[in-house]
């Protein structure tokens, strides 16, 4: 039976397929593997199922006598992994696309709508037990429904925002991609991001992080947004600049919902201080289902590989 390391405690259907299949140690900490910790990982055990934070860098494929000849990732980010160095290494790796997608776009609106709604603020008002009862200004934030969404990255997940937002809020959908997509609503294509921030009222960052998309949304392009805009990121924190992001919103022209950090879990004080941004934990695909079928698709490309089959998600192919 070949020796699988699951990285952290994954949902109990996962745990139980894999042990059914494997002989699995499961590393019950919430933390990601340090560069080290993967490293000695790659030399001790034959497959991984890892996930985000789980730091598969290219000084830990350097280590010598690797054992390891399989990883499958749990989320659809692998900016956690250096593909380049697994492949040179020979070793597989597969991501989970698809069946978080909704999951995460359901998220998207979720922080679109706490944030233009104010819906962290009034639930903290409730809970200090400083709410004085219903008054016709009070928490004031800004309407929804038929506003302009800016989509930043139109792969899978941008355009289940972009989907919901038209069909669900009547919204106008423009979008930011590098190549035009071809879709089943009305939705405008703006040549420059700068373009994109100052034309949106909300603006939906969806992008993969890492590489060249690291600090795509700088100073400059939040500094384009006008004035009582919403910024939502779903993505990863180094897709955007989060010192000039902090800047920007402690001014108080535009507000933000994000669910994702340049440290996680590390988010700044100067973030937490502010009313004008929703702070969640990185929930884009917790929902049970979603991660249990992320769970499945892991082992089924572990399985696919130990049986010597192409991986249904491969991030790399000879
Ligand atoms: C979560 O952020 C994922 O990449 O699946």
């Amino acid at each position: 039976m070949k020796t699988l390391l699951l990285t952290r405690r994954f949902p109990d259907a996962t745990i139980a397929a894999a042990q059914a299949l494997f002989d699995v140690t499961i590393r019950d900490r919430t933390d990601g593997l340090s560069v080290e910790d993967a490293a000695t990982a790659l030399q001790s055990f034959d497959a991984i199922l890892c996930t985000l934070g789980d730091r598969f860098s290219d000084m830990a494929f350097a280590v010598p006598d690797k054992r390891c000849g399989m990883i499958g990732s749990f989320g659809v980010g692998f900016n956690h992994i250096d593909v380049a160095a697994a492949q040179a290494a020979g070793i597989h790796v597969s991501n989970t696309p698809d069946v978080l997608t909704d999951a995460t776009a359901d998220l998207a609106m979720t922080l679109i709508l706490m944030t233009a709604r104010r819906a962290g603020e009034g639930e903290r008002l409730v809970r200090s037990g400083g709410w004085d009862g219903w008054h016709p200004t009070q928490m004031l934030g800004t309407h929804v429904t038929g506003k302009r969404i800016g989509i930043i990255g139109m792969g899978r997940i941008g355009q289940a925002v972009a989907r919901r937002a038209h069909f669900g809020f009547g919204m106008k959908v423009i979008y930011f991609n590098r190549s035009p997509k071809d879709v089943d609503f009305p939705a405008r294509q703006v040549d420059d991001l700068h373009g994109l921030m100052s034309q949106a009222d909300i603006v939906v960052v969806t992008v993969p992080g890492g590489g060249a998309n690291t600090h795509l949304v700088d100073a400059a392009a939040l500094g384009q947004m006008t004035d009582g805009a919403v910024f939502v990121n779903i993505a990863r924190g180094d897709v955007v600049d989060e010192a000039a992001m902090i800047a920007e919103l402690a001014r108080g022209r535009i507000s933000a919902g994000l669910d994702v950090y340049d440290k996680e879990p590390m988010v700044p004080d100067a973030l937490k201080v502010l009313e004008n941004v929703v702070l969640l934990p990185h929930l884009g695909s917790a929902a049970l289902e979603t991660r249990e079928a992320m769970g499945q698709m892991a082992l089924d490309n572990i399985v696919a590989w130990a049986e010597g089959r192409p991986l249904p998600q491969a991030l790399w192919t000879v």
